[in-house]
């Protein structure tokens, strides 16, 4: 049975460090868990989703792949892994609200977090640095048109992002999907400046400045 990932779930699956144990929270289809386990990245996943449905979806497809070295649970949340030693979490596709609801009730037993919020990355960004994460690794990929963030995360350290690095995220100037989205955001926010009152135009102009040198040099992590 061939399995066919889009260009955002490869994504994920290259931002999972190789590992022992993987959880995939919110699996769905159970395409990320597949390819993590068969390319032998991660030698056993823990598929789970708040969705019985859903969870059967993954269990199908592991098993129709002949996948023995896992296991899938319904649950919300971390619940379903709660007790279990997990090097890294995936949690990707959801709500940025969501996701920082899902953490706001996880505790620290694992070493990675991989997360692909699918709106609300600016604030992610701030929760996961406010509550003693550290964003390791923030990249982006553009698939037909949108532009999906992906981040790698410590359970333990500190993000010492600057107020433009949480809502722009830190990426280089090598990556054509940052350059692209870097590039639609200059134009937006331009448009912006044309309709705001001249008394108001600092902020957008700052914003602009820095979108024209992250276009050129990128931004550096650390
Ligand atoms: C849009 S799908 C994303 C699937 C996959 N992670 C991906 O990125 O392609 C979101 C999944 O998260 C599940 N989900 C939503 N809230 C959840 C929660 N609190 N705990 C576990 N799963 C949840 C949904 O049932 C759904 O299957």
């Amino acid at each position: 049975m061939k399995v066919s990932l889009s260009n955002r779930m490869k994504a994920i699956v290259d931002a999972v460090p190789e590992c022992y144990v993987v959880a995939d929270i919110g699996c769905d289809h159970g395409k990320v868990l597949y390819q993590l386990l068969k390319t032998g990245k991660c030698k056993y996943g823990i598929g789970s989703d708040i969705s019985e449905m859903c969870a059967i979806k993954t269990l199908d497809l592991l098993r129709k792949n002949n996948i023995r070295n896992c296991e899938v649970t319904v649950g919300d949340g971390f619940n379903a892994i709660k007790d279990r030693v997990v090097d890294a979490v995936i949690i990707a596709g959801m709500g940025g609200y969501e996701i920082i609801h899902i953490l706001e009730s996880a505790p620290k037993n694992y070493r990675y977090l991989v997360l692909q919020p699918m709106n609300h990355v600016e604030e992610v960004r701030r929760f996961l640095a406010d509550n003693g994460y550290k964003i390791e690794m923030d990249t982006m990929i553009e698939e037909k048109g949108k532009f999906y963030d992906v981040l790698r995360v410590n359970s333990q350290g500190k993000t010492k992002y600057k107020r433009l690095n949480f809502l722009f995220g830190m990426n280089d100037a090598h990556n054509p999907s940052f350059v692209h989205y870097v590039q639609e955001n200059i134009a937006k926010y331009e448009e912006i400046l044309k309709n705001v009152p001249k008394n108001k135009q600092k902020d957008i102009k700052k914003i602009l400045k820095y979108l024209h040198k992250i276009s050129k040099k990128g931004v550096k992590n650390g």
